[in-house]
């Protein structure tokens, strides 16, 4: 597995491998690395010849400068965590190289989708979001990137810039890798304490329970949801948001659409917490 971090040098490997006509798979990171991402790594196997994964914690899309202090940086164990499931390179660019002036004068901005849910508590942190991942695609080229449903706005905001830009790269979707008790895994569920650890779960059992209600056939959205904003309340949670949304757009459901999701956001100590469950009503 090669590591590197200047970009000349990612172009000179990557330009090598496309001319002896390798299938080249992306995975983008922010590293601390779980099971999930490995999870990706692995599919990508599957999809390209050669695996490339990015690990670079995107200053632009952090809404607090606490959080972005705060994000664990775990490069060592990373990359042998990337070795053991098989990536043959690993791209580690610094601030500097990815932001030379600091900033960037362009932007790529998906308005509407980036707007919704997370891009509401979170201004500014999709334009971050579609930004990187577009100079990120432009560095490694990929033929196909695979991304999260865990992350299923992002997810849906990075098919729409490849569809409006005609970047021809495929998307792959993979569903959320969880843990024993139901809970997503996360960078951000180190921030949790032990007794916090232990409610954690609650927010997808909470919408494991909006889910199940739909199924049987409920059709008052807006109470189903009000009752999941209580329901995290009472299991220790600050929520943020529960929604029923179409896949199609995010926007809310109406009754008699049948691809949705449910999505939620809540805080528990010093972690904001997200995670989602898609299903079709028939
Ligand atoms: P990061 O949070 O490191 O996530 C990298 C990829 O792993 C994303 O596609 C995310 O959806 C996926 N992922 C995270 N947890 C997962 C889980 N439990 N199951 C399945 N997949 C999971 O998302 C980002 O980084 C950044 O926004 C990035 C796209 C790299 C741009 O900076």
């Amino acid at each position: 597995m090669i590591i590197v971090q200047a970009i000349d040098a990612l172009r000179e490997e990557l330009k090598s491998w496309r001319k002896a006509g390798e299938i080249i798979a992306f995975v983008p990171t922010m590293g601390n690395l779980h099971a999930g991402h490995i999870a990706l790594v692995k599919r990508a196997q599957a999809l390209g010849s050669k695996v490339v994964v990015s690990i670079f914690v995107n200053p632009t899309q952090f809404d607090r400068k606490e959080d972005l202090a705060a994000y664990p940086r775990t490069l060592a164990e990373d990359c042998s965590k990337l070795q053991a499931g098989g990536a043959d390179l690993v791209f580690t660019p610094t601030p500097a190289l990815m932001y030379p002036t600091g900033g960037l004068a362009t932007k790529v901005e998906v308005p509407g989708i980036s707007e919704l849910l997370e891009g509401a508590s979170r201004p500014g942190h999709f334009t971050g979001v579609s930004t990187v991942v577009c100079k990120l695609f432009h560095l490694v080229q990929p033929n196909v990137a695979v991304f999260g449903e865990k992350d299923f706005q992002q997810l849906m905001l990075i098919r729409q810039m490849v569809r409006d830009l005609d970047m021809d790269i495929h998307i792959e979707g993979l569903p959320t890798v969880r843990e024993v008790d139901g809970l997503a895994l996360s960078s951000r569920n180190g921030y949790l304490t032990t007794a916090e650890r232990k409610l954690a779960a609650g927010l997808q059992l909470t919408l494991r329970e909006v889910v199940d209600a739909l199924h049987k056939s409920r059709q008052d959205y807006a109470a189903l949801q009000a009752e999941a904003m209580q329901s995290l309340v009472s299991r220790g949670f600050q929520p943020d948001y529960v929604e029923i949304r179409r896949t199609v757009d995010l926007l809310p459901a109406q009754v008699g659409d049948e691809n949705l999701v449910v999505l939620g956001s809540a805080w528990l100590g010093k972690a904001r917490l997200i995670d989602n469950i898609p299903l079709t009503l028939k």
